[in-house]
């Protein structure tokens, strides 16, 4: 393959789709990995000889090693990982389940870790390569999101130590913390909520998923060279803070 390879979690749909079809565009061939086989077989052929769709849950660890064991053997290698797959399941906490909570850090940080640990390691072997993880605006704090602030909130702390762990390896690891993107996620809440959201925006919009899918391409573009363990909000101001 002469082509430089990236891996893309949650690839099926919303904003994984949205980079999955950028990093074609920027000539990589792309790895999509979802659990969601339909969306993800779709886009695939949408993508045709460009892209490779492969069923992986990120959280498991036997699929994650499958899936690393596939790419060195029919690829040799990984130029760059997206960890964008991630999963809500919000409450006040005094609401709740326990097993909420678990899933919600299952997926959204232990599988971005094993993701990492997987790709981290050959990249340290290659002496290249680009890390982007997807956290959120939300893990400054979201009333109702304990688990997910709680995951999100990890993988900055993971961005951070990656980049101190395998920058002079050659290999640059960086975050994305997006705000609220116009997504099958973010379609399913009620409309009166969504009005509120977009509301309380300094730019009264959502993104698109676009807007992220630009900034990932500017993290592993060739010319980024010396940023690492950053977490870039792309969240129409709303990072900022109060705003009347
Ligand atoms: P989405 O729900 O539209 O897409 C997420 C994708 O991840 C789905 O295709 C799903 O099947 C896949 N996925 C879920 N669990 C998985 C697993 N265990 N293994 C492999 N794939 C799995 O979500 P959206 O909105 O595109 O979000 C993408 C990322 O951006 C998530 O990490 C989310 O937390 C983050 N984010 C989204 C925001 C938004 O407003 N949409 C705001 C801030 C962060």
């Amino acid at each position: 393959m002469n082509k430089r390879i990236a891996i893309i979690t949650g690839a099926a749909k919303g904003i994984g789709k949205a980079i999955a079809q950028r990093m074609v565009s920027e000539d990589y061939f792309t790895i999509l990995v979802d659990v969601d086989i339909e969306n993800g077989k779709v886009l695939e052929s949408e993508l045709s000889d460009s892209a490779k769709f492969i069923s992986c849950n990120i959280s498991n660890n036997k699929d994650v090693e499958n899936l690393f064991n596939l790419v060195i053997a029919e690829y040799g290698g990984v130029d760059v990982l997206v960890n964008n797959a991630g999963i809500i399941k919000d409450n006040v906490i005094w609401k709740m389940p326990v097993e909420d909570f678990d899933k919600v850090v299952d997926v959204n940080l232990k599988g971005t870790w094993l993701m990492c640990k997987g790709a981290g390691s050959l990249m340290r072997e290659q002496k290249r390569g680009r890390i982007v993880n997807i956290t959120s605006r939300a893990w400054l704090g979201n009333r109702g999101q304990s688990n997910y602030a709680a995951s999100k909130a990890g993988v900055v702390g993971l961005t951070r130590v990656l980049a101190l762990e395998l920058g002079k390896y050659g290999v640059l690891v960086n975050a994305i913390a997006p705000g609220l993107i116009d997504t099958p996620l973010t379609q399913k809440l009620p409309e009166n909520i969504l009005e509120k959201l977009i509301q309380s925006q300094p730019t009264k919009s959502m993104g698109q998923p676009e807007d992220i899918a630009n900034t990932v391409a500017f993290l592993c573009h060739e010319t980024t060279q010396f940023i690492t363990g950053q977490t870039i909000y792309v969240d129409g101001g709303k990072s900022i803070g109060a705003g009347i």
